[in-house]
């Protein structure tokens, strides 16, 4: 369960970058909102729901759920297992939701335009939420 979470965090990444790529140049160019685009969304809103599942799987069984429910303030004290314990769950939900309410909202806007801008500020939001809050020491180890 874990290293499904660490592999399918790649996919969830490259596609939320090229999402948010996307909807900047679209944006920028004031080019019309086509079905790709909104393949790209659609993907990008599958693929982190996915990682979420993944993600609520493994943290229900993980040694860092049962730390924090027996032990939460040595957890706390300590800033890697809080990261892992509280902070990544949490963040990423936030990021998860951010890209949720972004998809919903694109499909009520009308002009093409408004949909690549809800996109750009609601699939941006989360991918900074996401790089601030992914626990980059424990990936690469
Ligand atoms: C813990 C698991 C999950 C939660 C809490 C969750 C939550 C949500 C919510 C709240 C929406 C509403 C968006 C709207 O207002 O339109 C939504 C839409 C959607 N979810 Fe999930 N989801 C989960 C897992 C999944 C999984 C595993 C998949 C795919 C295999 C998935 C695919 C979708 C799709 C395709 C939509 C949008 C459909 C559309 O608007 O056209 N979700 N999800
Ligand atoms: C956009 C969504 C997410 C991304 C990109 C992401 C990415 C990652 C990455 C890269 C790691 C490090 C993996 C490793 O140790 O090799 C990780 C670990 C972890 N993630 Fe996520 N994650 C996401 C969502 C979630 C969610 C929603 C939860 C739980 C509610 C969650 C729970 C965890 C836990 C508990 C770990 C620690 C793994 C361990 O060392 O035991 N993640 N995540």
């Amino acid at each position: 369960m874990k290293d499904i979470h660490s592999y399918w965090a790649y996919i969830v990444l490259i596609i939320l970058i090229y999402a948010v790529f996307n909807a900047i140049t679209g944006f920028r160019n004031k080019r019309n909102f086509t079905d790709k685009d909104l393949r790209i969304g659609l993907f990008t809103l599958i693929v982190s729901h996915i990682q979420l599942l993944i993600g609520l799987g493994w943290y229900f069984m993980s040694p860092w759920y049962k730390a924090l429910t027996t032990n939460g303030s040595e957890v706390m004290k300590d800033s890697t297992s809080r990261l892992l314990a509280l902070e990544h769950p949490l963040m990423m939900i936030i990021a998860i939701a951010l890209i949720t309410i972004g998809w919903s909202k694109h499909k009520k806007k009308t002009e093409d335009t408004a949909k690549f801008k809800t996109f750009m500020i609601f699939y941006g939001l989360a991918l900074i939420i996401i790089l601030l809050r992914i626990p980059w020491t424990n990936w690469f180890n």
